[in-house]
């Protein structure tokens, strides 16, 4: 175990914490309603090292990655069982010598490769994290409204600005405005003064527009690359940003048509749906026409850039900032119970979630 061990909870005054607690295990690699087991009597961590708090999880929110890394991780990176999820929000019940105190209401998360080592991700009642990846909850706001705005948030901020360094006025393309990821980078987009077009399927027309976008377009009409050839913005966009994660790489390809010649595209994905023949012949086409295909041969002249969130303490704190107020709002699609976890992991693989599913932990809140 990293960092100094500081002792049972005990010692440092937290006594009314139980000893074991209810959360869904990962036993083995598979589909969600497969894998996840409900375990009743999972122990609550007591010693963890100095930097990190022991939380009481209210509400928990879904990520794609989570499905994604239960399907697919070996042994090797994914030692099971083990608790799933990033995402949640809570109160501090152990703040172990961190600036947090006790009774704190706090959101954020636990990266992905941290639950993997620690075995314990956020669908728990109790979970423990470096204090570095919590904000507290501003009191408008739920603990179920909170609960996923970290790792989605994190991932469009770090797209929009630390990668594709997008400024006020520039115009942005964000590709699934209704995405989790999408709809946070409308909305950052929007704070910093930008001119934003996304896309979604028409009945999400209202709730994209509702975030502020200037220009919305229907992808399910005709293809996207196909729409905005035949009407390019003026000036092209300064960035695109695909959200969803597109395998086809034609948006990309035809980019210079409506991309500026120094603008950028950075992509979440590409993500494949699974291990088939035309998944592969898909992915392969892609991989050629962003990494391989040079310009003489007819390849894109357009930046391309891949998005990897991952934690910068002053990112969730500039997020956390604009949440206070009121500037980026956080977006729950669905609230499921603990029991109904199975029923969220649904909702979240139709593909189709406008904002954050999230799992409502303790039933009291
Ligand atoms: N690289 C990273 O660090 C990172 C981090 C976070 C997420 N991701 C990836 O980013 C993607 C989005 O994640 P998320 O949590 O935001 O997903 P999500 O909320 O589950 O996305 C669902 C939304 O995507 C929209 N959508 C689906 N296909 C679309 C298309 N072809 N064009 C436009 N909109 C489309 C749907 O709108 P309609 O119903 O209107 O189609 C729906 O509202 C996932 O692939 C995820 O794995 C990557």
């Amino acid at each position: 175990m990293s960092g100094i061990d500081t002792g049972r909870a005990e010692d440092r005054g937290v006594s009314d914490i139980p000893s074991t607690q209810k959360v869904w295990h990962v036993v083995k690699k598979g589909t969600p309603e497969k894998v996840l087991k409900q375990v009743l009597d999972a122990p609550v961590p007591s010693k963890f090292p100095k930097g990190e708090v022991l939380v009481k999880v209210q509400a928990a929110a879904l990520n794609p990655v989570g499905f994604k890394v239960m399907q697919i991780a070996p042994t090797f990176v994914a030692k099971r069982p083990y608790v799933p999820e990033s995402d949640f929000a809570g109160v501090v019940v152990d703040a172990n010598g961190t600036s947090f105190k006790n009774g704190e209401s706090v959101y954020g998360w636990i990266p992905v490769p941290t639950g993997l080592k620690t075995r314990l991700g956020a669908l728990a009642q109790y979970t423990r994290a470096p204090a570095d990846n919590l904000v507290p909850k501003p009191p408008q706001l739920s603990a179920v409204d909170v609960s996923g705005i970290a790792l989605a948030c994190m991932t469009a901020y770090q797209a929009l600005f630390d990668i594709a360094h997008l400024e006020p006025e520039q115009s942005l393309l964000v590709n699934g405005g209704s995405s989790a990821v999408g709809a946070f980078a409308v909305q950052l987009a929007k704070a910093k003064g930008c001119k934003v077009t996304a896309t979604a399927s028409g009945k999400n027309e209202e709730f994209v527009r509702g975030l502020g976008t200037d220009e919305f377009v229907d992808y399910t009409k005709e293809p996207l690359e196909k729409q905005l050839t035949e009407k390019p913005p003026s000036p092209k966009f300064h960035v695109i940003f695909d959200a969803v994660g597109l395998l086809d790489p034609s948006l990309y390809t035809h980019s210079p048509a409506y991309l500026a010649p120094d603008g950028i595209f950075v992509s979440t994905g590409p993500q494949p749906k699974g291990i088939n023949a035309k998944e592969m012949k898909t992915t392969a086409k892609m991989l050629w026409e962003i990494f391989l295909r040079p310009g003489w041969l007819g390849g894109t002249k357009r930046k391309w850039r891949l998005v990897q969130v991952k934690h910068k303490k002053e990112d969730l704190e500039a997020i956390a900032q604009m949440i206070s107020e009121g500037k980026v709002k956080p977006l729950v699609d669905s609230v499921y119970s603990f029991d109904d976890t199975l029923k969220a992991y649904e909702k979240l693989k139709s593909g189709r979630a406008k904002g954050k599913v999230v799992i409502k932990i303790d039933d009291t809140v």
